[in-house]
């Protein structure tokens, strides 16, 4: 009898404690609801309020009124620019929206001739940027070419860790002799001092992946407007936007997403040795790269990309275990008997870029109809393979690695030649 009721109280108790419990995982459902509902909202408007939406900075008003003292500066003569006509007088050049404000730096989207373009300073105000004193003192336009050059040159060095011959500072030095040379040189002078424009303009005329620069007019600059990438959306790049509609069917998603990852390839290829330094990308992420209407990848964000000699500044830091060798995407090994990481970075751009952007791509269990299988289980393994840390011995993963990239440049051409012939 007592074991009955016992058995009996424990029945009614555990009963009870079902009620309960249901009543508990209710509440707790509604709580996580709840809570979900409110981390959705608090991070959407975190995310907008960082991507300078809500901010006053941002606004059309207080974009509009930049532009028009950009234009103010530009008929005193304090600054010019091969834009500033179109920007200033001729209207071809047109705001549309701002994109972004951050700390200064402010992005525009306007519309040149028809066609968009992206306007970008690291500073609002022109006389924010460093100014050159010499230049007020200066009556003459006399002031040597020679010594301009020089001032450039550590600019550059500076920024790129390099030291370039003075034919190749072409792009950043084209100075026009005659009226105006004060705010000419005063211009340069303001983009010298971003570093992203140096950057770009150094490379524009190496390479199809670096963003192309459209002109400038005092310290903003013009570069194409592009598709960029976002680590949410499915494909990565929203290829409707890049290419048009036709991009619908999911055959020709695959044929775009196969061209896009061969270009990607093919800029890895091309940054580790058409330079005469290696060029490494140590913050590697959807939003840092875009896409052109051909399907060819673009660097949008190089505020992290670094060639070798300043890459090996970076990394060569006092350690006491690996994890004082990592720079974001970038790392190198800790030497403990002299406790000194290593200068030679021991991944590099191939793997981090089969790791945060191919694996997204051809992740472990894709089954469309648009590949076929064996192809496909032959790419995930490859991108699997790609991702993975390398052999420690630096030459023989450096061989590794080019074995990966001409694995995976067969297996994408393989892809293309299918999906070519399903069309026929
Ligand atoms: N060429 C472009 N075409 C289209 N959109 C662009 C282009 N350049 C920048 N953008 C948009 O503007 C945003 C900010 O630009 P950018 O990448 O220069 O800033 P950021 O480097 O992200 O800023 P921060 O240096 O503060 O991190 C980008 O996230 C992108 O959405
Ligand atoms: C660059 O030009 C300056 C001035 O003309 C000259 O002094 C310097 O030697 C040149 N440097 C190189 C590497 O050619
Ligand atoms: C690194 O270590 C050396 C020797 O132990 C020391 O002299 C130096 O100041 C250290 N550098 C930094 C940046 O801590």
């Amino acid at each position: 009898g007592a074991r009955a009721g016992g058995a009996r109280n424990f029945h009614s108790a555990s009963a009870r404690g079902c009620k309960r419990l249901r009543l508990w995982r209710r509440c707790t459902l509604l709580f996580v609801l709840f809570w979900a509902a409110c981390w959705l909202v608090g991070s959407t408007f975190l995310f907008l309020l960082h991507r300078g939406v809500f901010s006053e900075r941002c606004t059309d008003e207080q974009s509009r009124r930049i532009l028009a003292r950009l234009c103010l500066d530009y008929s005193k003569g304090v600054l010019t620019g091969d834009l500033c006509e179109d920007l200033c007088v001729a209207q071809k050049l047109v705001y549309k929206q701002c994109l972004y404000y951050d700390r200064g730096k402010k992005v525009i989207q306007a519309d040149w001739k028809g066609q968009p373009v992206i306007l970008k300073s690291k500073k609002e105000i022109f006389s924010s940027y460093q100014h050159l004193r010499f230049l007020d003192e200066m009556e003459t336009q006399d002031v040597p070419e020679a010594e301009l050059l020089l001032m450039a040159a550590l600019e550059v060095k500076n920024v790129l860790g390099l030291e370039l011959s003075n034919n190749t500072m072409g792009p950043l030095w084209t100075r026009r002799r005659g009226l105006h040379w004060k705010a000419q040189v005063a211009s340069m002078w303001s983009l010298l001092q971003q570093e992203e424009y140096i950057y770009f303009s150094l490379l524009q005329d190496f390479s199809k992946h670096v963003l192309r620069i459209i002109g400038s007019c005092g310290h903003f600059y013009a570069v194409e407007y592009l598709t960029a990438g976002h680590a949410w959306h499915k494909t990565i790049f929203p290829l409707e936007d890049a290419v048009g509609p036709s991009f619908t069917s999911s055959k020709s998603k695959a044929k775009a997403i196969t061209d896009i990852a061969l270009s990607f390839l093919d800029m890895v290829n091309h940054f580790d040795n058409d330079f005469s330094h290696r060029l490494h990308l140590c913050d590697i992420k959807p939003e840092n790269f875009a896409i052109r209407n051909d399907l060819t990848v673009v660097a949008i964000d190089v505020d992290m990309a670094f060639f070798e000699p300043k890459m090996r500044d970076i990394l060569e830091q006092n350690c006491t275990g690996d994890d004082d060798c990592n720079f974001f995407d970038c790392f190198s090994k800790c030497d403990l008997r002299i406790k000194k990481c290593g200068a030679q970075r021991a991944n590099n751009n191939l793997q981090v870029i089969c790791d945060k952007i191919f694996r997204h791509w051809f992740p472990p269990n894709l089954k469309g109809p648009t590949i076929s299988f064996p192809l496909q289980l032959q790419l995930q393994k490859a991108v699997h393979e790609c991702a993975k840390h390398g052999p420690e011995d630096l030459t023989e993963h450096q061989k590794t690695s080019l074995n990966s990239l001409s694995e995976l440049h067969h297996l994408l051409q393989a892809s293309q030649r299918e999906l070519q012939k399903a069309d026929g």
